[in-house]
Formats: C-alpha cells, sequence, structure tokens
C-alpha cells in the first residue's frame, strides 16, 4: 500500500469539506472530485472556514499546506490520488455503484475507504476489483477538528489495506479506532442512536423540551464523557469496589427497565416538537454562527486534555510530539557536519509565513518570530538528545531570556528559514543565536538570541546538563566558535 501524498475524495458535501480541511492542513495534496461542479466553491469555501478553527489546534511546525484541485471526474481524481475517500450519501446502490466504478480506474495499491455512517464494508465492496482495499474508515463532524475515525473491514478487506488506513490517518491527527467485526452503525453510531432514540420517546411522551434534554448532558455527563467515557466512568460511581459493586447497585434497574428499545413513530407533531425546540435553543444563532462557537470548543476541550494526555488530548499531543520530530529531521545532517568540525550557523527550520501570523501591517507578528526561534531549538535541542523521552525522565529545557532585532519585512506566504549557533555553554545553560532568513535572496529578516536553562522538572531547580546532551552541545559551541557566523 502507499504513502499518501495525495489524497482523493468522492464527494465533497459536509464530510468530504471536512476531510479536504484536515488533510490540507498537514500537509497532503487534495484531489476533489463531485458530480455537481458547484461544489468546487462550496469545498474551498468549507476549507477557508475550517482555517480559523485549524490554525489554533497546535503551535508544533506544520508542512507546507497542500495544494487542492477539483474535478467532476471520477477517472481523472482516481487516476492520480495515493488513498480515496468516498463521502457520497448514504445509500447503498450509488455507494456500491461509484466504488465500483473507482476501482476499476485507482490502482490496486490504492486503499479505498467508505465515510459511510452506518452500512456495512461487506456490501460495499461487492462489484469492486480488488475489493481487498476497501474498508470502512468513518468520520465525525466536523472531521478537521475530531480525531475520532471507526475503521471496519469487511469479509474481503486485507489486513495491509486496514494497516496502511491506520497509519494514514494517524499522520493526519487522528485517533483510528478498530472495529473488531462489521456490525450495523458501526460502533459509535450505535451508542448514539440509543440515546438519540430515549430522546425522541422523552420529547414525544411529553416529559422534556429538547433544550432540558441536552442541559441533562451539558451540565453532566457530557463533561465527563470527554476524557474517561461511559464504563471508566462507572468504574469510579462504583467507590472503591469500582465495577463490581456498581453493577451490584445499579443492575437490577436493568430490568425494570428504564429506557425503550424501539424508536417511537417520527409523527408530524413530534417532528415539529424537535424542530421547534431546537430552534428555540438556537436563539436566532445561524447555523454557522453556531459551528464557529462548537469549533472554538472542541478546540479548547482538547487543549486541556492535552494537559492530561487524555483522548482527544492525548492523540493532539502525538501528533505535536511527530511535527517537532519531522521538522527536526531536516535539521539533523547539518547539526552532525558541524558538530564533526564543519562549522558555520545550522540550518534548523524550513517554513514559510502562514497567512493566519498576518498582523494588521500585513507583517508577520512580534510572537511568531519567538515561535520560529523556539521551533528551531526544539530542533537543536532534540538532535542533543532533550526530546520526549528524555523530558518525560522529569528534566526539561527552560527559556530565560530571549531578544529578537527585526532587521527586514515578512510578508504572507513568504518561505522563510532559520539558522542556529551555540555561542555560550556551562554546565547548565546555553546561550544560542538564531537569524531568520527570506528563503528567495537569503536576506536576514530578525535574529535572535536566547539563554536556556537546563532543569529538573520534579525538584523545580537547575540541574546539570546530562553529560551526553553536554558533550553534543559543547561540540556545536567548539565548531561554531571556530567559524563565525
Ligand atoms: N454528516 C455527518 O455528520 C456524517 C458523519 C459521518 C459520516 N457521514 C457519512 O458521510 C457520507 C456523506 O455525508 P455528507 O453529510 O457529507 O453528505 P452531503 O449530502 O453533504 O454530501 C454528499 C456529496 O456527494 C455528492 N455526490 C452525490 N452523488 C455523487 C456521485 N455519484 N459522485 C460524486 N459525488 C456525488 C453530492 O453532490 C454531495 O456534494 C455519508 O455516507 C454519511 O453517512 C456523515
Amino acid at each position: 500500500m502507499r504513502q499518501v501524498k495525495v489524497l482523493g475524495l468522492l464527494g465533497t458535501g459536509v464530510i468530504g469539506g471536512g476531510w479536504a480541511a484536515r488533510a490540507l492542513h498537514l500537509g497532503i495534496d487534495v484531489v476533489a472530485m463531485d458530480a455537481k461542479p458547484q461544489m468546487e466553491s462550496w469545498i474551498r469555501g468549507a476549507v477557508e472556514n475550517a482555517r480559523a478553527a485549524l490554525s489554533r489546534l497546535t503551535l508544533a511546525p506544520l508542512p507546507p499546506e497542500g495544494k487542492l484541485t477539483f474535478t467532476t471526474d471520477l477517472e481523472v481524481m482516481a487516476r492520480q490520488v495515493d488513498f480515496i475517500q468516498e463521502n457520497i450519501p448514504e445509500q447503498i446502490e450509488l455507494k456500491q455503484r461509484v466504488l465500483a466504478q473507482a476501482s476499476r480506474v485507482a490502482p490496486a495499491d490504492v486503499v479505498i475507504a467508505s465515510s459511510t455512517s452506518g452500512l456495512l464494508p461487506s456490501d460495499l465492496q461487492r462489484d469492486m476489483q480488488a475489493p481487498e482495499r476497501l474498508l470502512v474508515a468513518h468520520p465525525f463532524n466536523p472531521v478537521y477538528l475530531l480525531p475520532l475515525v471507526e475503521l471496519v473491514g469487511g469479509r474481503a478487506t486485507s489486513a495491509a489495506a486496514l494497516d496502511a488506513a491506520a497509519r494514514f490517518y494517524t499522520e493526519i491527527g487522528m485517533h483510528p479506532l478498530r472495529v473488531r467485526r462489521e456490525v450495523p452503525g458501526h460502533l459509535t453510531d450505535r451508542l448514539q442512536e440509543a440515546l438519540w432514540r430515549e430522546i425522541l420517546h422523552l420529547v414525544n411522551d411529553g416529559v422534556a423540551s429538547t433544550g432540558e434534554l441536552d442541559d441533562a448532558i451539558v451540565y453532566g455527563p457530557g463533561l465527563r464523557w470527554a476524557g474517561m467515557g461511559t464504563n471508566l466512568i462507572y468504574h469510579l460511581a462504583g467507590g472503591e469496589a469500582g465495577m463490581r459493586h456498581m453493577l451490584r447497585q445499579f443492575g437490577p434497574c436493568l430490568k425494570w427497565p428504564w429506557t425503550k428499545l424501539e424508536a417511537p413513530e417520527l409523527t408530524e407533531a413530534l417532528i415539529d416538537r424537535m424542530v421547534e425546540g431546537t430552534q428555540a435553543q438556537a436563539k436566532g444563532r445561524s447555523i454557522r454562527e453556531l459551528e464557529r462557537l462548537r469549533d472554538e470548543y472542541l478546540l479548547a476541550t482538547q487543549q486541556v486534555l492535552k494537559q492530561f494526555d487524555l483522548g482527544a488530548g492525548a492523540t493532539l499531543r502525538a501528533l505535536e510530539e511527530r511535527l517537532y520530530e519531522r521538522s527536526g529531521r531536516s535539521a539533523v545532517p547539518g547539526l552532525d557536519a558541524a558538530s564533526a568540525g564543519a562549522g558555520g550557523p545550522v540550518r534548523m527550520l524550513d517554513t514559510y509565513v502562514r497567512p493566519e501570523w498576518i498582523d494588521y501591517n500585513g507583517h508577520m507578528s512580534d510572537s511568531r518570530y519567538l515561535q520560529v526561534f523556539g521551533d528551531a531549538t526544539d530542533a537543536l535541542f532534540r538532535w542533543a538528545g532533550v526530546d520526549d523521552a528524555y523530558r518525560k525522565t522529569g528534566r526539561a529545557m527552560y527559556t530565560l531570556e530571549s531578544h529578537v532585532q527585526h532587521v527586514a519585512e515578512a510578508k504572507a506566504l513568504e518561505p522563510i528559514s532559520v539558522a542556529t549557533q551555540v555561542v555560550e555553554l556551562d554546565a547548565k545553560r546555553v546561550r544560542l543565536h538564531h537569524s531568520l532568513h527570506r528563503r528567495r535572496d537569503e536576506a536576514v529578516i530578525a535574529t535572535g538570541t536566547q539563554l536556556y536553562i537546563h532543569v529538573d522538572t520534579r525538584g523545580g531547580h537547575a540541574a546539570p546538563f546530562e553529560p551526553s546532551v553536554h558533550e553534543r552541545l559543547e561540540g556545536l559551541r567548539g565548531a561554531h566558535a571556530a567559524s563565525p557566523s
């Protein structure tokens, strides 16, 4: 199966648009195909709308944004992509026909994944060529912010296709959840539908409004679910004896039962109640406004969960770690050469001025200078051995001082690079000098000097470098001193 550089989208509605935004943001090119030509402007708008939230997901160094192209010709798309994500309407015959058509054009090592909310992969792969590369990869709206993707194989699906898909989704910051066996509705939609059936009953029976039922989740269970899910939270509800006591205490309720299995009849009166209820909750806010609000708190929630390394926060943390590592890797040959005596500042970072970094003067904002210098520092420290594993042992580098001198303008989309030297080093401290260059003519845009201290984070005090780290930094310092910038 292929390394995914170009993602093909089959259907570019709500879900296709979300896939496009996520993939482009993480440096994957996208060829989007939809039967309706007017969907081109729609998908471009959807990618633009997602940018506001995505640009604040992480400060880690991102690869250059991917390129988006659009076509109404399925074969043009299927011929040039490494992976296809199908997002056309939830109709089995339509999906079977279109997936079969795509499979006749896309080479057999191109994985084809369906976003279907509940159809079975064995049914979808029925008429396909090389059906072993078909799987269900069910995402959640908004795809660009929610990391969950359920992976389900059908009877013909190969382990290689599932593995390749899991690798790709992990690469674009997602949490692939492998479903052991295909069942209608997969896992999450089964759970969501059970809750939704109860909501419809309670509204139908006049027990509660839609707003009251949302309050019943938002002020309580919803907050708990984001970090621990239902089962682990119930384990806590049983006190010291955990789940066993919880089942003894509340198990009998399952026999009464509190809930209903069958959904109520969707009568016009029930539909009206649901619509009127949610309109009242919206309080005149448009869908766009509510989407922006949802995106804001989904972002903030993931940032908070990141501190606890829980759920979606753990996924975000792992993505950031990969982004820092990938960015740092490109500097390694230069650092190795310098420490071996080649000298001179080492090019630590190649990036470009992202549009969201621009201030009201049309220039890169002040805080972004520190960000790119910080990314260069991170790459250098990683090479010296101060990486995630090292930090987990209770040692880290803290910043003591930063001085930035601005020399020229950095405008939107301008390719830039940072070169770094070790200028001072003692047992606990290291001083770095950075210069930020415009790549087109190598002109210096800014310089920066930063002083860092090595810290024992558990003890909360400065501590000497690990000898191997000091040795690597000393190698660079010596080489840089011999060859001034
Ligand atoms: N909306 C959700 O919350 C959600 C969540 C997860 C998964 N899904 C699944 O994703 C899929 C798409 O859902 P959606 O909400 O994006 O639908 P949508 O109606 O917004 O988009 C479907 C798109 O497919 C296009 N299309 C229709 N026939 C086509 C064809 N033959 N070839 C190419 N394009 C074609 C349509 O023009 C449309 O743009 C469904 O299978 C759905 O179950 C939806």
